[in-house]
């Protein structure tokens, strides 16, 4: 039998977002009462993002105790009581691990900054002196994901590298020592009960170590935008993947699996994460960004499932995560594809109903392809981004090293709603850390639980189809015309109209339709057809 991970549905919770048991902020009992609605999706498994001690700077992607839980989410004890749940449910647990950086608040940091120059403290990160007379300009021309420069400078006139925010200080993976600590924290956690890890940046940890100057844009989740730029000297370096061959030694002592966030947008380039020895998944950020046409997203998978099956992996279909818009509103704008990072108030604003039948059409798409997938907590209930978040109450790094220039990513982490005549949508009896929009109640969970027709609905019915028809498994053959795709998977049909109407194919009986269809298939829907008679 194949390793289960080749096949999963993985639903991410992000923990500041998920339920509160009290204050304003998730919290893992939170998570572990809503264990039992996770299982009830379907999925199988669970990936959280982090909730490490740490300052909270980058919503706990700054990360100052690999080894702890941060009191506002709670403590290991109620990690330790998550893990043993999911297990009882029959849910994997999957955490994150953030191996590019570390908070500048580890003692790692603080132990370098009151270290001299060319110490051992140091060596652990990038300090290197500047350049200018008297080594007042930064060490090369890079600049952080996040906007600015991507050096700060310290007292004593070194400066640090840091390729996110200036809290975020790059660790120095030549650095054995380095190596030995990650190793370590996989254990760590391996032998509390976990069963996998999401690596963070997975493609940036090994640097050009003669540090070229490289002024481009680097944009999270879809990679370096410049198709002219030269190759980075940060990002998927051939030497990074000797880390994971490590790790798949730790990994399979405990036959864990782990998935790589590298924004590769090369399938070639990206499938090398997938060999045997290394990564078990690596996100499909291509399909994420893929426009919604039917000859992309055609090319997008076929040239997916190409470049993997050269190395005999399979793929992993995501279209939402915290670093993006909300699907329903990102395939609602004029332009489909990765979308704008944050929609402002006074942006052009989403076709709500159109994203949402979009959506939908998407969701049905995705989960039919062989291979696994992932779906970002409030996915599931077609939660939109919200788009009119006042700027006070931003909080990503991004918006404010832009100064503005990005929204950022706070419209997609908005606190779920679960019981529609709670406050904060039942999300916290104390407050939400981002406030939730006008309108939230009605994606809230007990509505959407009786009404057949909802978003919550439509989810749970097609994972259940996806597992009785192993749809996962099974292989693939693409049978599409002009304007439509049509694919058989295993003893389905799917097919998905974008701007053309097709009629439904004698033969063939609807099994679940995106959108409601008679013997006509409309615009943007997808459906599932099986040639079964009607029991
Ligand atoms: C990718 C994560 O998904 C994102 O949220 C984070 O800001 C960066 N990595 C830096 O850790």
């Amino acid at each position: 039998m194949d390793h289960w991970s080749r096949s999963a549905v993985i639903y991410q919770v992000y923990p500041r977002s998920y339920k509160a048991t009290s204050g304003s902020v998730g919290d893992l009992p939170g998570i572990t009462a809503k264990l039992d609605y996770i299982a009830q999706l379907g999925v199988d498994a669970l990936w959280l993002s982090p909730f490490y001690r740490s300052p909270q700077k980058d919503a706990g992607y700054d990360v100052a105790d690999f080894r702890d839980v941060d009191p506002l989410f709670g403590t290991l004890e109620d990690m330790d009581a998550l893990i043993a749940r999911a297990d009882k449910l029959g849910l994997k647990v999957i955490i994150d691990i953030v191996p590019n950086h570390t908070s500048d608040q580890h003692v790692w940091f603080q132990e370098a900054l009151n270290s001299e120059p060319g110490s051992r403290a140091r060596e652990r990160y990038w300090f290197r002196d500047g350049r200018g007379d008297g080594g007042e300009l930064p060490p090369t021309d890079w600049e952080s994901v996040f906007g600015g420069p991507a050096w700060t400078r310290v007292p004593d006139g070194q400066w640090y590298l840091h390729l996110f925010d200036a809290s975020q200080p790059d660790l120095n993976w030549e650095n054995p020592e380095v190596r030995e600590e990650f190793e370590s924290i996989l254990r760590f956690w391996l032998d509390r009960g976990v069963s996998g890890f999401r690596v963070d940046v997975a493609h940036g940890l090994m640097k050009d170590p003669d540090l070229p100057d490289w002024h481009h844009k680097s944009w999270m989740v879809s990679g370096q935008d410049e198709t002219e730029a030269p190759p980075a000297p940060m990002w998927d370096l051939d030497t990074v993947h000797d880390i994971y061959r490590d790790w798949r030694k730790v990994l399979d002592e405990y036959d864990a699996m782990m998935c790589a966030e590298a924004w590769v947008m090369d399938d070639e380039r990206r499938s090398l994460y997938v060999r045997a020895d290394e990564f078990d998944q690596c996100f499909n950020f291509s399909f994420l960004s893929s426009p919604w046409t039917a000859s992309d997203m055609q090319a997008t998978i076929r040239s997916s499932y190409e470049a993997n099956a050269r190395v005999s992996a399979t793929t992993s279909w995501v279209l939402s995560n915290h670093d993006v818009v909300r699907l329903p509103s990102r395939m609602g704008l004029a332009k489909t594809g990765k979308g704008p990072n944050g929609i402002y108030a006074h942006d052009p604003q989403p076709d709500h109903d159109l994203g949402l039948r979009r959506s939908r059409a998407a969701h049905l798409l995705m989960l039919a392809l062989p291979g696994s997938a992932y779906l970002y907590n409030g996915e599931e209930l077609g939660l939109p981004e919200h788009t009119t978040l006042p700027d006070k109450a931003r909080q990503d790094p991004t918006f404010y090293r832009t100064k503005g220039g990005e929204g950022g990513r706070d419209g997609c982490r908005i606190p779920l709603p679960w019981v529609s005549d709670k406050p904060y949508a039942g999300f916290s009896p104390d407050g939400s850390w981002l406030p939730q929009p006008d309108g939230w109640a009605d994606f809230a969970v007990d509505r959407q639980e009786n009404d057949p027709n909802s978003y919550l609905n439509f989810t749970r019915t097609a994972l259940a189809y996806r597992a009785k028809y192993d749809l996962g498994r099974q292989e693939i053959r693409d049978e599409s015309g002009d304007g439509v795709l049509d694919y058989r998977v295993g003893p389905l049909r799917m097919i998905v109209s974008f701007d053309e109407e097709t009629v439904v194919p004698e033969g063939w009986r609807v099994l679940l339709a995106s959108s409601p269809v008679d013997d006509v298939i409309g615009t943007d829907t997808t459906v599932w057809l099986t040639a079964e008679p009607q029991a």
